[in-house]
């Protein structure tokens, strides 16, 4: 058991006496379905929401702090710091990560890996914006020093579904480019967290990192409503950046950086490799259980390969093998979500009472906390399945028979992240590709949607995202151009 008694404030981690939460994994040790108890969270409230607040404006001392106007190398250093000291601690958070929320055991090694390559090379992107605008450049007349400057007091607030990596997408590249962090740990992943927060308390300086565990609504509010907060950083739902942004008093000064829901389609013409397309899908809806904002969501299919696609697609997905995540070739794993199951039901019940089928054996068994994917076939626009965010193992299908269908619906949608396009002729690929970059941010020729690399731009049109988080961009996305002007050099 995992007892998290203190909560990082003011360059210390503060100990905690009062109420505290039990954090369980939907992972059953038993026969029988029993959640695990994991551990123990503090309670925090109000008083100590405003209490990191504090800690957090001071560090920033309205851009005159000790973080904000410290040397670029002395940044790095406390970068170094941390990341080093982090690196010690990857077998516990792996473990964590694989009880926490039921990542398997290569994805969630994958998880921590990347997100210590993601800091070094946010280290070296921030060297060479650093190097970039080392001197004064003459342009109209005028010589300028450009420069990147941070933005304020930043609160963070990652998912359940990489609760490592993408709430470091953020929290990291805020901090080296001088803002200082108040960061709230998602509800599933909130354990592994502490084995990073003496590595975030002896490597930053006091106040620049934060970090509060608790109700999200209990301390985001007096956070938000006090106004001093500077940046939104979430990724999470729509509702939720709605309800914080509305807190804010100066709603208009808030700069967002989210990245929120998608629906994802990948679009299957009638000259694809249907065996590519068919592992692609199964990897893009599967991965993770479909719980990643990336995921495939609805697969259309065009009507002279629809039946074929579906009869090689829903026998590959009764061979993915369901197990705890640390077990060999494990693809399908317990949902960190105790209500998942029967929601994923009600759809699957949905769909079937407006005339879709199960198209796989084994689609909607359930076993202690998990449904098997179930294929659904075919999928009308009325059904649930189709209208919401389902973010689990349930994969609908849709016949096309004019590509007009699929390139309408994603108009229409309210969002706006990526596509999978599946085909070979070029020229029926060329234009369409150039008709989707304007409906979504990425188009994924022959291949599933997904975040990464990290080099490349991670966005979304529409409800899906506000700024854009790869490597560099995220400097950017957290810090503003200043400049010095002179008319002499
Ligand atoms: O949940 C959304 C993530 O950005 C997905 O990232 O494509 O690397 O799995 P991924």
């Amino acid at each position: 058991l995992f007892h998290q008694n203190t909560y990082l404030v003011n360059g210390e981690l503060k100990a905690w006496e009062g109420d505290t939460a039990e954090v369980y994994s939907t992972i059953s040790s038993t026969p029988e379905y029993k959640p695990t108890l994991l551990g123990t969270i503090p309670q925090l409230g109000e008083k100590e929401a405003l209490e990191v607040l504090d800690s957090a404006t001071a560090a920033y001392d309205n851009g005159k702090g000790l973080w904000p106007t410290m040397k670029v190398a002395d940044r790095i250093a406390c970068m170094e710091a941390f990341v080093e000291q982090m690196k010690l601690k990857r077998e516990e958070v792996v473990k964590l990560l694989m009880w926490e929320i039921g990542k398997n055991l290569p994805d969630s090694e994958k998880e921590f890996d990347r997100t210590v390559e993601y800091i070094y090379d946010t280290i070296e992107a921030y060297k060479q914006i650093d190097r970039s605008s080392a001197k004064f450049e003459k342009s109209a007349g005028v010589y300028a020093h450009i420069r990147r400057g941070p933005l304020g007091v930043v609160l963070c607030l990652g998912p359940y579904n990489y609760p490592l990596n993408e709430t470091f997408a953020l929290l990291i590249p805020a901090l080296i480019m001088g803002n200082p962090v108040i960061f709230k740990p998602a509800k599933h992943g909130v354990l592994l967290i502490s084995p990073l927060l003496e590595a975030f308390q002896s490597s930053f300086p006091e106040g620049v990192v934060n970090i509060v565990y608790g109700r999200g609504r209990v301390l985001a509010a007096p956070i938000m409503k006090s106004g001093a907060i500077d940046v939104l950083a979430l990724i999470g739902n729509s509702k939720s950046a709605n309800i914080l942004q509305a807190q804010h008093p100066k709603g208009n000064r808030l700069r967002m950086v989210l990245g929120l829901e998608a629906k994802n389609p990948a679009i299957v013409l009638p000259d694809a490799d249907l065996d590519l397309a068919v592992d692609e899908c199964i990897a893009g809806t599967l991965s993770f259980n479909g719980q990643r904002c990336t995921a495939l969501k609805v697969l259309y299919v065009h009507e002279s390969v629809v039946e074929e696609f579906n009869r090689r697609f829903a026998y590959k997905v009764d061979q993915l093998k369901f197990g705890n995540p640390w077990e060999e070739g494990v693809k399908l794993t317990p949902l960190p979500e105790v209500d998942k199951p029967a929601y994923i039901q009600e759809l699957i019940d949905n769909a079937l009472e407006k005339g879709a089928t199960v198209l796989n054996k084994k689609g909607g068994e359930t076993c202690k906390n998990y449904i098997f994917p179930a294929v659904l076939y075919p999928v009308s626009k009325d059904m649930r399945v189709y209208e919401e965010e389902q973010f689990g193992p349930v994969i609908p299908v849709i016949p096309f028979s004019d590509i007009e269908e699929p390139l309408d619906d994603m108009a229409e949608s309210d969002y706006g992240q990526q596509v999978s396009l599946f085909g070979k002729n070029i020229h029926t690929l060329s234009p369409l590709i150039d008709t989707l970059v304007n409906l979504v941010c990425r188009v994924n020729l022959n291949s599933s949607c997904q975040r990464g690399p990290d080099v490349y731009p991670f966005t979304g049109r529409k409800d899906s995202a506000s700024g854009t988080l790869s490597v560099h961009d995220a400097l950017r996305s957290f810090s503003i151009r200043t400049f010095v002007a002179s008319k002499d050099n």
